[in-house]
């Protein structure tokens, strides 16, 4: 089982004024990988997310962070610039394919700036804001993320044979 860190960007929620649902739909779609044992709500603010990202991977040392929320175009949407900021390798596999498999849902998939990367130990995905976005995200990834945190953590030797 491994660690599980959620982060969502959102001014409103942030402030109180709405309430998330992409936290506890993340949390209950990744049961089966790992237990969550970081969760916060923070302003759509470059720094807060890239600080949080970076205590979270280097101090909580998780495994896994999925971000959601910022991936879009208004003019707060900052989550992937503030993941770009702190990964020290790109993972663009992951979301090439939410948005390959999202486009069969809807058109509007391709509206998701969403990023990955990995800093340390720690892979750091970004998923969009809204709970049926996250789950049809999710849905693509689960089973190859799994292998990939396996690798990551050296649980699982090289596939090549
Ligand atoms: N991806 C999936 N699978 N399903 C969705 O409904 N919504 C899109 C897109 N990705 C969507 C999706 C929309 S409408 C937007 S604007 C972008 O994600 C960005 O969302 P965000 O700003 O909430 O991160």
């Amino acid at each position: 089982m491994y660690t599980i860190g959620i982060l969502t960007s959102s001014d409103t929620g942030s402030k109180g004024e709405r309430e998330d649902g992409s936290g506890p739909a993340i949390k209950e779609m990744v049961a089966d990988i790992g237990i969550v044992s970081a969760y916060k709500i923070v302003p759509d603010n470059r720094r807060i997310i890239s600080e949080t990202l970076i205590q979270w991977s280097d101090e909580k040392h998780l495994n896994l962070i999925l971000t959601t929320g910022g991936t879009g175009f208004s003019k707060r949407d900052i989550t992937p610039e503030a993941t770009l900021d702190v990964v020290q390798r790109l993972v663009p596999g992951i979301p090439e394919a939410m948005r390959q498999e999202s486009l069969n849902v809807t058109q509007t998939a391709m509206l998701s700036r969403a990023t990955a990367g990995i800093r340390g130990e720690t892979l750091i995905i970004n998923l969009p804001g809204s709970p049926k976005a996250c789950r049809e995200c999710l849905e693509v990834i689960l089973k190859p993320l799994k292998h990939g945190l396996d690798i990551l953590m050296g649980n699982s030797s090289n596939c090549a044979r």
